[in-house]
């Protein structure tokens, strides 16, 4: 117990069995063995412990991680991880043990614990998200002409290249990557010296133990220090933006794999099948994925009200903050590596994607455009297309057989040249305006994108 001096009874066992953390909290352990290493230098420079004292405890700090690592010990009745490990220091190391909370709080110690741990994950993240933007591009560089309707409204609009469609998703995710390294840059300061609100009166330089850390810079403000849990909403934040990224890239594998639109199809290995129809093949994985994003959106609800409205300095409410960022990190982290399987294992059927792209009036754009490169106003131009596209329409004719007199009719600058637009890869080709779909510019984009990774 690390406190008790004041109380004549012990805790009751029902309340700590309630606000015990250590099954949750248990995962900072190697934060705790670090942070409590790295206190125990700040207390050497302020001539508040032995030199020899701290080799001592690095022993046993190393001894504890080793030996709960083959599971040798393990936490029995500690409240949290920071209990067990200076539980662990005492009873190893007797009246040394006992000084290293000097100077030192919970409250700091949690928070440095965790800034260490949501740094770690960030940096695991940042990795996933590009494995996954490298999986996209490496599949995009095959379809540089693999031509497919692009949509507004889920309707037909104009025709893209596969390639340019799967890059808009890594420029998304690309976006990820940077908002996980903005989490991680946001978590890199050291609390330790805040103590449990105020500072200490021992003269504990910060500096020591942020720098034996590797943090990059200390708290400001001690009050602050203790109550800024910013940074693990930040973290949240960016597993929320990215579920909802992988999200929408799941919901168009369901899209693409499905019967209706037949553009693709995943591999038996990442395919399901039904109990009562032999002849389904589901996507389940995408469809757990696009549901996943659910909770990834709830946690940073969660971790924000957790926070609103909480006075300053520590309070309790902090200790719950745990399992919500634990759980956004490992879903995001195993959301990116499954998307990334599901990327390398669909297999697109180019013709069913090029007859789609070539649907009627999917030239509608271009040739409205033609007009106004023969200097028709867009909107007469626009207007004059729409009647074009009526009128084959009623005559249940593609572009490519209008006739003289039905193109001139239409608007006299119009001529049998605009048939040759009746073409979708010739289309997608000819859009090679800067960020366009034309195989160049994706070229252009691939390698912004790699150069990004
Ligand atoms: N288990 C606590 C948490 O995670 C540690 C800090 C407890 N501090 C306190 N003053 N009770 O927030």
């Amino acid at each position: 117990m690390l406190w008790g001096g004041r109380f004549s009874s012990g805790p009751d066992p029902e309340m700590m069995r309630q606000s015990a953390s250590i099954g949750i909290d248990i995962r900072l352990l190697d934060s705790d063995v670090a942070s409590t290493r790295a206190h125990a230098r700040a207390l050497v420079a302020a001539g508040l412990l032995e030199e020899e004292a701290l080799w001592a405890i690095d022993d046993v700090c190393q001894a504890l991680l080793s030996q709960f690592h083959l599971g040798v010990v393990s936490p029995e009745g500690d409240e949290d991880v920071h209990s067990f490990v200076e539980r662990f220091l005492t009873d190893q190391l007797g009246e040394t043990g006992a000084r290293i909370h000097a100077g030192r709080s919970r409250n700091d110690l949690v928070a440095t614990d965790l800034r260490l741990w949501c740094k770690e994950r960030a940096r695991r993240l940042v990795g996933s998200a590009r494995t996954l933007v490298e999986a996209l591009c490496d599949v995009a560089d095959n379809h540089l002409d693999s031509v497919m309707p692009g949509y507004t409204h889920l309707q037909r609009a104009q025709p893209v290249s596969l390639a340019f469609h799967l890059c808009a998703h890594g420029f998304a995710l690309q976006r990820d990557v940077i908002r996980f390294q903005a989490a991680g840059a946001a978590a890199d300061v050291s609390t330790l010296g805040a103590g449990a609100l105020a500072g200490n009166t021992l003269n504990l330089d910060p500096s020591v133990p942020a720098e034996e850390l590797g943090f990059a810079s200390t708290f400001d403000n001690a009050m602050d220090a203790v109550s800024d849990r910013d940074f693990v909403a930040d973290l949240i934040y960016a597993c929320a933006m990215c579920g909802v990224h992988l999200s929408r890239l799941a919901e168009e594998m369901v899209l693409w794999t499905s019967s209706e639109f037949g553009f693709a199809r995943f591999s038996d290995g990442w395919s399901t099948g039904s109990s009562m129809m032999p002849q389904k093949r589901n996507p389940d994985m995408a469809e757990l994925l696009r549901g996943r994003s659910a909770p990834a959106i709830g946690d940073l609800m969660s971790m924000l009200v957790l926070l609103k409205g909480l006075p300053l300095a520590y309070d309790r409410d902090l200790q719950e903050d745990k399992q919500i960022v634990f759980a956004a990190a490992d879903r995001c982290d195993d959301a990116l590596a499954a998307a990334t399987r599901c990327v390398q294992e669909l297999t697109f059927d180019r013709d069913t994607m090029a007859l789609a792209a070539a649907s009627a009036g999917s030239w509608a754009t271009d040739v409205a455009e033609w007009l106004v490169r023969k200097g028709v106003p867009f909107r007469t131009a626009h207007t004059a297309t729409g009647r074009l596209v009526a009128a084959l329409e009623e005559r249940n004719l593609p572009l490519s057989a209008a006739t003289d007199d039905l193109l001139a009719d239409i608007h006299p600058e119009l001529s049998t040249e605009v048939r040759a637009l009746d073409d979708a890869s010739a289309s997608m080709a000819a859009r090679d305006s800067s960020g366009g779909t034309a195989p160049d510019r994706v070229r252009e984009q691939l390698e912004k994108l790699r150069a990004a990774l």
